[in-house]
């Protein structure tokens, strides 16, 4: 047994799962990117049988993140270029998908599953165990003949009867598996019994020394983390993770946890890792704001009070010696501490020497975008502190998806009359549209004005603002989430078979401005092109511009 641990990022396959976390193909080859920078070893990419889109999109991550000359073609080094993973259910249908989009990978793998436990067998698949074994017996070698590197998983694995896991484990390996993943799919084990679970796999499955053994837990009751580690110490040397621990219901072991809790207690757990620790804020920000889901504040690691000290008596501690309270730094998971950087006398040169000093390497055009952001926002700081700017980088850069571009906002509200609000907003064809609301609040008035040009029926599900830095002059940051009745637009032309049955779609958006109504038309703006993309509703739109 090696002491590398593999981390295995399902991002963008389980964490896409999440409600509402839909994600543009754009947005994901984005963070892709940004994991492959990151240092994980394997990104599941997707799902390719469920549409032709999470096919392409899937195609698009191993065409230029699974292979080293696109990869490095910006310039950017990287430690290596990770493994591209599909996933497929135990059809050979599904398995010639997923083949056919990541093939063109450097190292490609596929990643099949099939539940072993007595409830998913009777009720969903209606199997035998027999049947079950035979099937994983056939898709494994299937899958073996077109792809070197399988991954099987037993699905529902934390509810399995272990010595039925064990035959069907032995088969898969039989047949060709490299990798066995043990997944807690409905996150109900215990650290204990998960670690048990391991240990008795270790020792009653033959041939399981040839194969890297994997686990993949889900957090109902909060240990998703905590079981992960517990199956790392009975012998897993691959975690499947998603960044901010986000995935189905109560989501996934979250990436950064596990890193950091084997890089802060390296003494017990004693095995390495390849994670760039340093680019974790910026992945957690960078899904965050694509997904729309907003990380808590107390959340370890990554949430926004994760290094803050509040109470007079840490505070004291704090100045007298860091470790007092600090059991990790926190440029160490690239929070910036530098609090003075950037003013309004700042070039573009100047600018560009500190993206370089936080990692961002930009070319010209995305450059020119950000200085101008930057220089606005420095007329109304000032200083411009690193925060600031990364997270104009978020809005400004991060942003692949603009269908229809917010050009301006001004909004008059206050004790005295109706809220009223005036956006002008250029369209796909390029032509330029004002409008002017009235609301029951100066958002309600600005997206009531946005509503009557892009014209989408949705119903705002969710809408957050947080102060980027402290002080009056903070930046703010909006996140939304929009909710659309697909009976309500013109059928969609190309949906997945599962997503086909889901009446409601959600879509997350996010803006960032030193004026809050600027960044929540920004936001919802941003939601919207999101779900007009996702939806394949272009030209309904290009028709559908009105003027009152
Ligand atoms: O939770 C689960 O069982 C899964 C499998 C597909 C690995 O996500
Ligand atoms: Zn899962």
């Amino acid at each position: 047994m090696t002491n590398y641990v593999r981390f295995f990022d399902t991002t963008l396959r389980d964490g896409e799962q999440s409600p509402g976390a839909t994600l543009t193909s754009s947005e994901k080859l984005e963070v892709a990117r940004q994991l492959a920078r990151l240092g994980v070893d394997i990104i599941e990419a997707g799902f390719p049988a469920a549409s032709p889109d999470d096919l392409d999109a899937v195609k698009g991550i191993a065409d230029e993140i699974g292979r080293k000359d696109s990869l490095t073609q910006l310039g950017e080094e990287y430690k290596s270029t990770p493994i591209i993973c599909g996933l497929a259910r135990a059809s050979e249908q599904d398995i010639d998908a997923a083949w056919e989009a990541i093939q063109s990978a450097d190292h490609p793998r596929i990643h099949t599953f099939l539940a072993t436990s007595e409830i998913h067998m009777r009720h969903k698949l209606r199997m035998d165990p027999e049947e079950v074994i035979d099937r994983v017996k056939h898709t494994v070698a299937y899958a073996k003949q077109l792809c070197n590197d399988v991954e099987f998983s037993p699905e529902d694995a934390g509810r399995s009867q272990p010595e039925f896991l064990y035959t069907v484990l032995e088969e898969a390996i039989k047949s060709g598996a490299t990798t066995l993943n043990i997944p807690d799919t409905v996150g109900y084990t215990t650290p204990d019994e998960f670690g048990q679970l391991i240990t008795g796999i270790v020792a009653n499955t033959p041939g399981i020394e040839q194969v890297i053994l994997s686990v993949h837990c889900h957090n109902d009751l909060g240990m998703a983390t905590a079981n992960t580690l517990a199956g790392i110490r009975a012998g897993a040397r691959q975690a499947e993770v998603t960044i901010n621990g986000i995935g189905e219901r109560a989501g996934n072991t979250s990436l950064e946890e596990v890193v950091m809790s084997l890089q802060t207690r390296q003494s017990i757990f004693e095995l390495e890792h390849g994670i760039d620790t340093t680019q974790i804020m910026r992945t957690s920000r960078m899904v965050s704001n694509y997904t729309g889901i907003v990380v808590q504040p107390n959340k370890a690691i990554v949430g926004a009070n994760a290094f803050a000290h509040e109470a007079g008596i840490h505070q004291d501690g704090m100045l007298k010696n860091e470790e007092t309270y600090e059991i990790m730094r926190p440029e160490t998971v690239g929070l910036s501490q530098s609090k003075l950087v950037l003013g309004k006398h700042s070039g573009r040169h100047a600018l560009r020497v500190r993206l370089q000093e936080l990692g961002y390497e930009l070319d010209d055009e995305d450059l020119k975008d950000v200085f101008r952001r930057f220089k606005r926002v420095a007329e109304k700081k000032k200083v411009v502190t690193d925060a600031d700017i990364e997270v104009l980088i978020t809005d400004e850069i991060n942003q692949p998806v603009e269908v229809f571009k917010l050009q301006d906002v001004q909004v008059v509200c206050g004790t005295l009359g109706l809220p009223t609000a005036t956006v002008r907003i250029v369209d796909p064809n390029g032509l330029l549209t004002e409008q002017a609301s009235i609301g029951t609040g100066p958002v309600d008035a600005c997206y009531s004005a946005i509503d009557h040009i892009i014209q989408l029926p949705n119903e705002l599900t969710e809408y957050n603002v947080n102060a980027v830095t402290e002080g009056i002059d903070a930046i703010g940051e909006v996140t939304v989430r929009i909710q659309i009745d697909s009976e309500k637009v013109s059928a969609p032309k190309r949906l997945s078979p599962q997503r086909e049955q889901m009446q409601y779609r959600s879509f997350g958006g996010h803006g960032a401005s030193t004026d809050i109504f600027v960044a929540s038309a920004r936001a919802y703006v941003n939601a919207l092109n999101k779900a007009i993309e996702a939806l394949d509703l272009h030209n309904d739109h290009n028709n559908t511009i009105t003027k009152d």
